[in-house]
């Protein structure tokens, strides 16, 4: 079983720090990275792949420097990059073919594990359509089948479910529940249901600082009893929205409700309500959610 452990990591571009001071002790099972835009989830998964260079400290892998281990570190690794492009005169089956030649696999097994990564991605029917006409969507699993090749102890995926619809969405956290058992998977996702249902860990990133690492089970209980859904008239609305951080606000049988962080209930009205990682997200991130 393969541990990363990130010692003290820091990126600046140019004077811009955009990773301060990572530590960061990874093993089994799936890590969902959640931070706002530009937080720094894609710079710490590519320093994780050895495609970018800390400014400061070092990434080990099983106690060994990853990029002093080169091509051994590679051969562990699967990665989705977040712009992951492919070639557009390739047609998925070859495409898969060339990456897992590329990867070192020899013809025979490279033609089994496209097979079966096709078949798992459900893209079998599509296999000799050129990549240039597959949907945003379809692309994205293509670029997760690609991932997959080399069977990788650590798989690091950068937004994976971006442009999956609901239903590939819910199949692929049956994938990474799989996938998560026997390797280490770390994810960034901007769907906080992705998280909730596939991740072992949550890691919250912010402004290039882990200010949060836990389980979504107790990451959650911290909120337990700040989270109120409270009835409002209109003019209430306007003065809480002022008051407490507001997580959503949605409509029954014509009247409004507003969700709302508040360590006290804001109004006699308020009801206590479980927490979910809306609220979470809100309450470690400001008021905006991606
Ligand atoms: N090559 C670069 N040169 C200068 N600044 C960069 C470079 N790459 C990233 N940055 C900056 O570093 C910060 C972190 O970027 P990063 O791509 O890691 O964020 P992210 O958390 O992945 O965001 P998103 O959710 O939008 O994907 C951003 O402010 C970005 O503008
Ligand atoms: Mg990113």
């Amino acid at each position: 079983m393969v541990t990363l452990q990130v010692e003290r990591v820091s990126k600046l571009y140019g004077s811009f720090v955009a990773l301060k001071e990572i530590e960061l002790e990874l093993g089994r099972g799936v890590y969902g990275l959640l931070g706002p835009n530009g937080a720094g989830k894609t710079t710490l998964m590519r320093i994780l792949t050895d495609l970018l260079i800390p400014s400061r400290g070092r990434v080990l892998c099983n106690g060994r420097d990853i990029h002093a281990m080169g091509a051994d570190y590679r051969d562990l690794l699967g990665y989705l990059p977040q712009d992951f492009g492919v070639y557009p005169n390739f047609t998925a089956e070859g495409f898969l073919c060339y990456i897992a030649r590329l990867k070192g696999l020899d013809r025979e097994t490279a033609r089994r594990k496209t097979a079966e990564l096709l078949d798992l991605v459900r893209l079998s029917d599509r296999r000799k359509r050129r990549l240039g006409g597959f949907s945003g969507g379809e692309r994205q699993r293509v670029g997760i089948a690609q991932a997959l090749l080399n069977d990788p102890q650590i798989l690091i995926l950068d937004e994976p479910t971006a442009g999956l619809d609901p239903q590939e969405r819910i199949r692929f956290r049956g994938v990474l529940n799989q996938l998560g058992r026997d390797r280490l998977v770390l994810l960034s996702t901007h769907i906080l249901s992705d998280v909730e249902s596939a991740a072992d860990q949550v890691i919250l990133l912010r402004r290039g600082e882990i200010i949060g690492r836990d389980s979504p089970d107790a990451l959650l209980r911290q909120l337990e009893g700040k989270v109120w859904s409270v009835p409002v008239t209109p003019q209430e609305q306007a003065e809480l929205a002022v008051r407490c951080p507001c997580s959503n606000v949605s409509r029954l049988n014509g009247v409004t409700y507003m969700r709302l962080l508040s360590d006290a209930p804001p109004t006699v009205r308020a009801r206590s309500v479980t927490a979910n990682l809306e609220d979470l997200y809100l309450w470690y991130f400001g008021q905006t959610t991606p």
